[in-house]
């Protein structure tokens, strides 16, 4: 090593500098969370177009080098969207907990591996502490197990690889499978099922989408029509899985009919609690997952409803033995043997490098208990239903459906107005503009809605109002255009 490269890297690593950055960026955040919740700061979403924005950071990157990060961090915290301000509506992220940020910051600093316990020795025992909280909730026994892994996606893809090796004809493992696999799933279900068994190569005809009903959770009663179908057609169906909820419009599906179906053909049933298997720590709405104690496998994501920053997903097996059945390898030089020894996670993970990811969790327990997710699911889910009795009593607005959740889709229906596909988006692309709040849109049945998560627990009536008034004065402006 050179004299400069010392020199440059006893600089990265200085404790006094990082203390003294670290300072400053906790009050740069402080006064972030103080301006979007004071609503002092007006913009949710500050809109830039990718290509300007590419070149916007091209240009901060070939700037020169700075001493002091804190500028650069304003920087970023002024371009990105403001999940902390009471009207951020948009996507299913967690409007984070700021103990659980700071759980956040020590899990980088401290950068355990987790594949195996020597690398987490701490955070391995609190995601197994995490686990049992979870699946205590979920009404399994003793018996159930689980991990934390990155994200919904991969927690969905794991559960499936593990319904296939338990219940796949063949050892698919060790020699692959000659028989036509496939998975029932309903039509609504995130789109990361699909992909899951895709990547599993159960190709087009492996996935049967059952349609849904008017409130867009499956249509059950199709079940054992649509199973002899594919029987006939020489497809062995190995899983279904049940969306608790669904992603566009919050709904549930009926997880008791799901489970009777799956008991009777001895086909594994996951459950894909991603945004809404928080509820489980909900008295109040814990009755919408009803039937989620029959799961082989809950997926659940702690940074979605729960607050968490990403990724923090948790899969929970309702018999020990199938969370091992995913992965059947060998690694030498991280465990001797093929064990089924709960402390070394690679086993049962995809990752092996995984982030500290039950740290951030275990925080809020510490700090709160677990009513903390109790408060927040009833607070965002109440929020949900008064927002939909204020949209129906105006006149000009349609819900989508009587939301189950936090997740509300409606739309603008005005009598001359020809495309009202066209002018929905339009108000939505009004609002983006403005940059007052921040909401999504989804097609249901080729009809455009607003999509509003109400993910922040600080959001009030009042924001609600404000925005349906906003909406209805930019509806009446741009009626011209669309009649
Ligand atoms: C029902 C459902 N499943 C899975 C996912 C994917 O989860 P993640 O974004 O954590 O990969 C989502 C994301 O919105 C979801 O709503």
């Amino acid at each position: 090593m050179t004299q400069s490269n010392t020199t440059l890297l006893q600089k990265v690593y200085d404790p006094g500098s990082f203390r003294q950055q670290g300072h400053a960026l906790i009050d740069q955040l402080a006064d972030y969370l103080e301006s979007v919740q004071s609503q002092s700061d007006e913009v949710v979403f500050p809109q830039h177009g990718p290509e300007d924005h590419y070149r916007f950071w091209q240009n901060e990157l070939n700037g020169p080098l700075s001493e002091n990060p804190a500028s650069f961090f304003e920087t970023v915290i002024q371009h990105s969207v403001k999940t902390h301000h009471p009207r951020y509506m948009g996507h299913q992220v967690a409007v984070t907990a700021p103990a659980a940020a700071l759980a956040g910051l020590l899990s980088n600093v401290l950068n355990q591996g987790m594949a195996l316990y020597e690398m987490g020795m701490s955070s391995t025992p609190m995601e197994r502490l995490v686990i049992e909280l979870l699946a205590k909730k979920i009404g399994y026994d003793t018996s159930s197990s689980g991990i934390l892994t990155s994200g919904g996606t991969l927690a969905n893809l794991t559960a499936l690889l593990a319904a296939r090796a338990c219940k796949a004809p063949s050892n698919v493992w060790s020699e692959g499978h000659q028989e036509r696999l496939a998975i029932m799933v309903s039509e609504e279900a995130h789109y990361c099922v699909d992909r899951a068994a895709r990547i599993m190569g159960l190709g087009n005809a492996g996935i049967i989408k059952l349609p849904t009903d008017a409130q867009y959770k499956m249509r059950c009663e199709l079940l054992e029509e649509s199973l002899a179908k594919a029987q006939r057609e020489g497809l062995y169906v190995f899983a279904i899985i049940g969306s608790a909820c669904s992603t566009s419009t919050g709904s549930h599906d009926d997880l008791e009919a799901i489970a009777d179906f799956a008991e009777r053909h001895n086909i594994w049933f996951h459950a894909d609690g991603a945004h809404g298997g928080g509820a489980v720590f909900s008295t109040k709405y814990q009755s919408l997952l009803k039937g989620i104690d029959r799961a082989d496998s809950v997926v659940v994501d702690f940074h979605k409803v729960l607050m968490v920053p990403a990724l923090a997903t948790a899969l929970v097996f309702k018999r020990e033995q199938d969370s091992f059945s995913t992965f059947q390898q060998r690694a030498q030089y991280l465990w001797n043997s093929a064990e089924a020894d709960w402390y070394n996670l690679g086993k049962r993970t995809f990752e092996c490098t995984k982030y500290m990811m039950s740290l951030k969790i275990f925080t809020l327990l510490k700090l709160y208990g677990e009513e903390v997710f109790t408060a927040v699911v009833d607070q965002v889910y109440d929020l949900g239903q008064k927002f939909a009795k204020m949209i129906a009593k105006r006149p000009n607005f349609e819900l989508a459906m009587e939301p189950e959740c936090n997740i509300v889709c409606f739309r603008i229906v005005k009598n001359g107005v020809s495309d009202l596909n066209a002018y929905n988006q339009a108000l939505r692309e009004r609002i983006l503009e403005k940059g007052h709040f921040y909401i999504v849109q989804t097609t249901l049945r080729d009809k455009l809605y607003l999509r509003t998560s109400l993910m922040n627990p600080l959001t009030t009536e009042q924001d609600l109002t404000i925005l349906l008034d906003e909406l209805e004065s930019l509806a009446n402006r741009l009626l011209f255009k669309f009649s």
